[in-house]
This record gives C-alpha cells, sequence and structure tokens, in this order.
C-alpha cells in the first residue's frame, strides 16, 4: 500500500471564457472552422472552478477582454514563485495582448510582475516542481527565457526539448503530482530530455500517447488530488494505483484550442 497522499491548498488564478473561441490557429488542435460551443464551455469552466473550491483550493479571476479568444488559459500569463512573478512575452502576435490585464491583476493585487524580454507563455512552458523548475522550449518559449527564469526566480531551471507540436507547451506533456514526481509522455521530448526526465525522475508515471492526446497531462495536482480529463482512463488508473486521487474534470470544447485544466488554471505561490 501507498502511505496517504497529503494535499495542500493552493490558490488559483484563472479567466472567465465569456470571450472565449478558436478564431486563428497556432497550434496543432486549433480549427477555426470548427465552431465553439460558448455556453458548453462556460459550464464546463464554471465546474472546474466549483470542483477546485470543493477541495479546499482558493480562486482569483482576472476580468477577461474581448477579442481575446485565448485570454481564459491563464496558466501562460505569468509563474509565480514565493510571490515573485515572471509575466508573460507571448510568441503569437494575436496573444500578445493578454500580458497586459494580467499584470494589472498582479499589481492591483500588490505583487510586481518583470517583464521578460525573451519570448515566455508562463506556466504552460515553466512548470515549477518543487526545487526546480522544468523548462519547456522547442515551439514557444525560448532558452533565453529559462535563463531569464533562473535569474530571476534564483532556481535551477531545467530545460527540456519539446519536438512534437501537438504537444508545443510543457504543460500538454508533463505535470507535477507533488513535490517529488511527476507525470510526463516521454515522446513529446526530445532523446536528450528523455534521458534527462529519467534521470531526475526513475519513478515518474509515464502515459501514453492516447492518454497525453487526451489532455491527461495537462492536470493539477494538489498533491492528493488530480484534477483530470475523464478521457485519460488509463493515467487515472496509475495514479489510482500510486495512491492518488483522481478527480475527473472534462473541459473538452477547450481541447479544441489546444488546452485543458492546467492551461485554464495558475497557480499563485506566495
Ligand atoms: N490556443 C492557446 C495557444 O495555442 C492554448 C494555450 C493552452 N495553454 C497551455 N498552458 N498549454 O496558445
Amino acid at each position: 500500500m501507498t502511505d496517504a497522499r497529503v494535499p495542500s491548498r493552493r490558490r488559483y488564478l484563472v479567466c472567465d471564457p465569456g470571450h472565449f473561441d478558436v478564431r486563428y490557429a497556432i497550434n496543432p488542435w486549433m480549427r477555426p472552422d470548427r465552431p465553439v460551443d460558448l455556453a458548453l464551455a462556460q459550464r464546463q469552466w464554471r465546474a472546474l472552478i466549483d470542483v477546485y473550491r470543493a477541495h479546499g483550493h482558493t480562486v482569483d479571476s482576472v476580468k477577461p477582454v474581448p477579442g481575446l479568444p485565448d485570454m481564459v488559459f491563464a496558466a501562460n500569463a505569468a509563474v509565480v514563485v514565493g510571490g515573485r512573478v515572471l509575466g508573460s512575452l507571448f510568441l503569437a502576435p494575436e496573444r500578445r495582448p493578454e500580458s497586459v490585464p494580467y499584470e494589472s491583476w498582479f499589481k492591483a493585487e500588490g505583487f510586481d510582475v518583470h517583464r521578460p524580454e525573451s519570448v515566455c507563455e508562463g506556466e504552460g512552458d515553466l512548470v515549477v516542481a518543487g526545487r526546480w523548475i522544468l523548462a519547456g522550449t522547442g515551439f514557444r518559449t525560448t532558452r533565453e527565457a529559462h535563463h531569464e527564469a533562473q535569474e530571476f526566480f534564483g532556481v535551477p531551471v531545467i530545460g527540456l526539448t519539446l519536438v512534437d507540436p501537438y504537444f508545443y507547451h510543457l504543460d500538454t506533456a508533463l505535470f507535477v503530482l507533488d513535490e517529488e514526481n511527476i507525470a510526463y509522455y516521454p515522446e513529446a521530448f526530445s532523446p536528450g530530455s528523455r534521458e534527462v526526465l529519467a534521470l531526475l525522475y526513475p519513478d515518474a508515471v509515464i502515459a501514453t500517447r492516447e492518454d497525453a492526446m487526451a489532455f491527461g497531462l495537462n492536470s493539477v495536482s494538489d498533491g492528493r488530488h488530480v484534477f483530470v480529463s475523464p478521457e485519460a482512463t488509463g493515467l487515472a488508473a496509475q495514479l489510482t494505483d500510486r495512491g492518488y486521487v483522481p478527480v475527473p474534470v472534462d473541459l473538452s470544447e477547450f481541447h479544441k484550442a489546444g488546452g485543458g485544466i492546467k492551461c485554464c488554471t495558475q497557480e499563485i505561490r506566495s
């Protein structure tokens, strides 16, 4: 038997999908010709927020801005560690304006925001994992931004190269279970990066392509409960075996934009 997993209370930042849509294509999931059911998206998103609160987490939200259909993906707007906020600089011109309302929110809450000089898509690519930050590059966030993050936070930043366009952000291919362990899909990474992950996490949960394509790795864990896509059934079974408690939350409308649970959730670590 696995020891009981202990959850910790988190503070999450989200953005209402009031203006969510797929209007441009900046990853292979996005097809602007395929309609989004906005009412369904809103119900799915509210269910996520309700489930976070029901598990004792605090949820703050940024007001959505018309004309910014991807703003719902709060994870991309910043990374916060020890109260230090590293803002974002999006690769796609369509998303660049999103950084502004998030920055204003942080300032109003009393945080200083450090603006990155190089393309940096927040927690989409910078994944805080216990004593270090795992950092994706290859599609969006640059190596230069990894360096900036290390200098800014003063914690080791471990660069990983993504190679499959379906897993264009690190948080689509990997998530943190707790201070010690992660789950990931090895084929999303370059050979050298796979070796790094195997070295750091010999006991990681290894996901199949099927579970990864179901956005199973775009999950949020509080150390015990794992808020996970209900289609990622193989992954959920592995999590249960390891003593975690999968909590299924369906965000299928957001998959049309290439996003899931984690993309909609930024963690504020004060
Ligand atoms: N359409 C958005 C984009 O391609 C989705 C972002 C998903 N967010 C994430 N953290 N992976 O930028």
